[in-house]
Parts: structure tokens; sequence; C-alpha cells
């Protein structure tokens, strides 16, 4: 065990397309930039954030699957991969993850696997930033079991606004009944388009809402092509282009959380 306080970080969402992974990387990319070290747990079965961090599923190589499915004789350290940016580590998924699902069903203990797994590296990183899937799974109660925070980018769209209501209550309900010690530490507006209405309508109402108004973030993530971009060719956006929108957007997320802790 290091020494550092780590922060347990779940992006979480139930709805797809919000750009959890996006903020994922990008924040995590971020944090290391200003010299923090981070593990990026990839939860869902689809691996976009480790594409996202350019690291390659190879024939053999360990995932999350592989630390969740036995945890007696996978340590975390089997399953953790380095990225090409020092200070920013992975443990990738796959689609073998789907699998997970199913075979963890009737296991007793069954939300706390992950935290089971990953105790030990406890202190070794100052974040870990933890994916996971568009969907309220057992993979996504998993990480909601071992998360202390949540931060949950909530696209700049009438219906993701909706939709925030059921996952604050999904949120309430595991700090309930599996981990007290869960808070939302905020909501990221994303994907905003400063040319349409509906984006600035829908981030006033974000402001103004009571239920949400204190734990916005200042930061708003803006529409920007370089983010997908970057995603496509694996780099995170403040590793492939230092001057854009999308890495300066990200840059501020990350200071903001800095100063929130
Ligand atoms: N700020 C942004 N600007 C442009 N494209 C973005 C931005 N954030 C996310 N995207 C794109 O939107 C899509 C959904 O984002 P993603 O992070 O994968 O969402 P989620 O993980 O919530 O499903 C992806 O294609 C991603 O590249
Ligand atoms: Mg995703």
């Amino acid at each position: 065990m290091g020494d550092k306080k780590t922060r347990i970080i779940a992006i979480a969402n139930e709805k797809g397309g919000v750009g959890k992974t996006v903020t994922v990387v990008n924040l995590g990319a971020a944090l290391c930039r200003g010299e923090k070290t981070v593990l990026v747990v990839d939860m869902d079965p689809q691996f976009n954030a480790t594409r996202g961090l350019g690291v390659d599923i190879e024939d053999g190589m360990l995932t999350v699957y592989d630390l969740i499915k036995d945890n007696e004789s996978i340590k975390a350290a089997d399953v953790i991969v380095s990225t090409r940016w020092e200070g920013l580590d992975l443990i990738p998924s796959n689609v073998d993850l789907s699998g997970a699902k199913v075979e963890l069903i009737d296991e007793v203990g069954r939300e706390n696997r992950l935290k089971e797994a990953l105790e030990s590296i406890y202190g070794e990183y100052d974040f870990i930033l933890l994916d996971t899937p568009p969907s309220l799974s057992l993979l996504t109660v998993n990480v909601l079991a071992y998360a202390k925070e949540v931060i949950v980018p909530c696209q700049t769209h009438p219906y993701a606004y909706a939709a925030l209501d059921g996952l604050f209550d999904t949120i309430f309900a595991i700090r309930e009944n599996i981990n007290t010690d869960l808070s939302i530490t905020g909501v990221v507006a994303t994907l905003f388009d400063s040319r349409t209405r509906v984006s600035h309508n829908i981030l006033e109402k974000l402001k103004n809402d009571e239920r949400y108004a204190d734990l916005l973030f200042d930061t708003v993530i803006r529409i920007n092509t370089t983010i997908a971009e970057s995603a496509g060719v694996g780099k995170p956006v403040v590793f492939y282009r230092k001057r854009s929108y999308g890495s300066s957007d990200y840059i501020s997320l990350a200071k903001e959380l800095l100063s929130h802790s």
C-alpha cells in the first residue's frame, strides 16, 4: 500500500453517449499533466477508454474481467498496464466483460468484487477514475460499491437533463444499501454547443435547479471535434492537441476537481 490519499471516482450516468468515457480519458490525462498519478479502470465491455488511451488488447492480456472473476489468484498488479504517458496507468477491459455480468449473478457478495480486488492498491495513485457502462448492470454496481465519489457527466440536452433525477435516485439507493461512503462530487455539463439554443437552455436549467446547482462544475465541456479525433487515434486530447477547446476544458475541470478535495 502506498502513502497517497487516493481519490476513487466513478464517472457514471446510465445514459449512453453523454461523455463518460471521454471524461474519464481526458480528465485522467489532464490530472496526469498536472503531475498527479492516475489509474483508469475501464469497466465498460465496449472498452472505449482502453482504446482512447491507445492500449491494444493483445491475445492473452489480462483485463478487469479476470480481476473480478477470479480475485483469489489474480492481483490488481497483474492487470495494470502502463500507457505511453508516465503516471497514467490503466486496467483494460474487453468484450469478455459482458460475460461477467452473467457469471457473477449468483455469487454472494458479488457487488464487492471490484472493491476487494483493488483494495490493495489504495495509496498508490492520487486518483483512480472508473469508467462505467451505459446501464445499471452489476458492473456499474461494482464500481459504485468501490468508489468514494461520483462525477456525473450530463449532456446539455433535454433527455439527459430529465434522466438525471433517476440517476441520482440510483446513487442514493447504492449509498443507503451498499456503500455509505459514496458522495456526489459534481455534475459536469458536456457536449455544450454554444450555437444552439437547446444547449444554453439546459445549462441554465442545471444552474437554476436546486437539486443540481450546488453540484455543477463551473467548467462546461464544449463540443469539440478534436476530442473525437483524438479518441480515434488513441490519444487523450490534452496530449494530442494542447491548444484545443477540448484540452483547455478538461484541464480546467481537473483544476476544479483538485480544488474540491
Ligand atoms: N466534448 C465533446 N466534443 C465532441 N465529441 C464528443 C465530446 N464528448 C464526447 N464526444 C463524442 O461523443 C460520443 C459519446 O461520448 P462518450 O464519452 O463515448 O460517451 P459515453 O461514454 O457516455 O457513452 C463519442 O463519439 C465521443 O467521441
Ligand atoms: Mg462510454
